[in-house]
């Protein structure tokens, strides 16, 4: 289980994160919607500590972080119960496929080098790309590219999964493609907390759907109540817009 606790994130005197309480169930798909600059990336990179929260708590199973005086220790036991799929990919230029892979399970999880490349091969299969193992990134589509991307974190075995508009700076031709790994990655029971502007895939995938505006949840539920039937006047502007 994930649990938030008043996660509270400035920059200077911007809060951006304005007490963010969330519980996510093993297992359960959530995702997160919301207008440009409310804190959803910041949201994701608080909790693993890629941005430093000032206040709240992250729980991911059995470890509890307070986030004012996490120590190094902490942090760690955070990032490495969570694995980031970036919008930009963030794969390594001067690595093959297999090992931007194998990087993280090597320096981070002090796998053998042997065991990560075995792990890295059988990940290459689940995601289609066994034949471009030896590429590099800039061999590889924007599709590819980012099928490696999330191939790296499934590598890990994380508890949670965390997906910042993965789809966003693809070309339209590549969007499928990685959408259905997504789909076969939440078939695992994977529990996944994803942002995305992917309205029909959200619907499809979610378990819960989370709208957020300036720092805040704003309102959540299952995906038909949210997007038939918003409460929320906030949540209703946006679909509005999002639906044109
Ligand atoms: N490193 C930073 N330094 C200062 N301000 C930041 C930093 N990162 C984000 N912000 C600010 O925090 C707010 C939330 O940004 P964030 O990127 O989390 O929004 P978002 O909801 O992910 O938006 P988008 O949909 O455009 O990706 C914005 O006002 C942004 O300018
Ligand atoms: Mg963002």
């Amino acid at each position: 289980m994930i649990r938030l606790d008043k996660l509270t994130k400035r920059f200077g005197t911007n809060t951006v994160l304005n007490g963010i309480d969330l519980t996510i169930q093993d297992g359960e798909r959530v995702v997160i919607i919301g207008p440009s600059g409310t804190g959803k990336s910041t949201l994701l990179r608080c909790i693993n500590f890629l941005d430093r929260p000032d206040e709240g708590v992250i729980g991911i199973g059995d470890l509890s972080v307070d986030a004012a005086r996490a120590t190094k220790a902490q942090i760690l036991g955070l990032r490495r119960r969570t694995a980031f799929v970036f919008q930009n990919y963030a794969l390594f230029a001067n690595k093959t496929a297999r090992q931007n892979i194998t990087e993280a399970l090597i320096t981070v999880q002090g796998r053998p080098r042997a065991e990560a490349e075995a792990r890295a091969d059988t990940i290459l299969q689940e995601t289609g790309l066994a034949d471009k193992a030896d590429s590099y990134p800039a061999a590889l589509s924007g599709g590819q590219q980012q099928r490696v991307g999330i191939g790296r974190a499934m590598a890990l075995d994380a508890e949670l999964m965390l997906f910042d508009e993965p789809t966003s700076a693809l070309d339209p031709e590549w969007v499928g493609e990685v959408l259905d790994l997504m789909r076969r990655v939440a078939e695992r029971q994977q529990t996944m907390l994803i942002v995305t502007h992917e309205m029909q895939f959200a619907r499809e995938i979610a378990d819960r759907v989370i709208f957020m505006d300036g720092g805040r949840i704003v309102e959540q539920g299952p995906p038909a109540q949210i997007f038939e039937n918003a409460q929320d006047p906030r949540t209703q502007a946006f679909l509005r817009r999002v639906k044109q």
